[in-house]
Parts: structure tokens; sequence; C-alpha cells
């Protein structure tokens, strides 16, 4: 079946099988490889993405849901050789060991300073909940959220 949706700004579309999901269609038919495949179940939050301005694990949308849709991925932060805010934070506060993890949390991150440019902790944590991480302990993640917030808010 043909997919059509806008891809980080752009019309895209492709020729998938009805059961694949939202992220195979991204990595193995857009070549969209940021968001990454960790678990495939919906529990790690390596694979979120913006649907129509919502978080969603992109391993739990069917691509076919997606048609006619606006979709937003870790690719669209940053702007040319220029990362992201949120990206260069986690880099300065050492929230990045392995990497798996970090394209889910960087978006996840963005939403949630979106939202709340200037979150508490308990606000932080629950706001990255669903996102994994196996090597960071979370401390550093967490840091990562603050310096990014504060670069982030108006001044
Ligand atoms: S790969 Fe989608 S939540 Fe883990
Ligand atoms: S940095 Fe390795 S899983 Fe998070």
């Amino acid at each position: 079946m043909l997919v059509r949706a806008k891809i980080n700004g752009q019309a895209c579309q492709a020729d998938v099988w009805p059961g694949t999901s939202l992220l195979a269609m991204l990595r193995d038919h857009l070549g969209l490889m940021g968001s990454k495949n960790a678990c495939e179940q919906g529990e790690c939050g390596s694979c979120s993405v913006w649907l129509d301005g919502e978080l969603v694990c992109a391993c739990l949308v069917l691509a076919a849901q997606v048609d006619g849709g606006d979709v937003r991925t870790v690719e669209a932060l940053a702007r040319g050789d220029r990362l992201h805010p949120v990206q260069e934070a986690f880099i300065e506060a050492g929230a990045v060991q392995c990497g798996f993890c970090t394209p889910g949390l960087v978006v996840a991150v963005a939403d949630l300073l979106q939202r709340h440019p200037s979150p508490g902790e308990e606000t932080i944590r629950e706001a990255l909940a669903g996102n994994l991480c196996r090597c960071t302990g979370y401390a550093k993640i967490i840091d990562a959220v603050r310096l990014a917030g504060a670069r982030m808010r108006p001044t």
C-alpha cells in the first residue's frame, strides 16, 4: 500500500506492506535511521517521534495510520551543522554513553521543554518515564534537561 505523509516538513511516500510500522517505514523505506529500534514493543522510547504534534512510539504506530499525517523525527531538530540546544546539552552534560536511547530522549526532552520551559525534577522524571537508558543512571540526563531548559528559556 502507498502511504503519503509529511516527514520533517517534506512530502514523502512509501510503498509498504500493510503491517509495516511507522518505525520500519522511517528506517527501512525512507532511510531515516535516527529513530532507534530497541524493543519494538513500546517499552523503551528509543523510537519516539512526533505524529501530528503528539509524542508517539513509532514502533507502535502503523505506517498506514500516518497517511496524510505530519511526522517529525529527531532528524528535524538540528539545523544543518547546528545542533538543537537539547542535543548540545546532552553532549555537554555527558548524558550520552552508548547513545542508543539518546534520539528518543532528545525528542522527549524537546517535547517536554516546549510544554514546560522550566520543569522541576518530578516533572522531568515523569515526562521521561517512558524512555529507558541502560547506561547513564539518569542523573546526567536530568542535568542535560536543566541545561537545555536554561538555554531555551527566553531571557
Ligand atoms: S523501539 Fe519503540 S518503544 Fe522501544
Ligand atoms: S546511553 Fe546507552 S542506553 Fe542510554
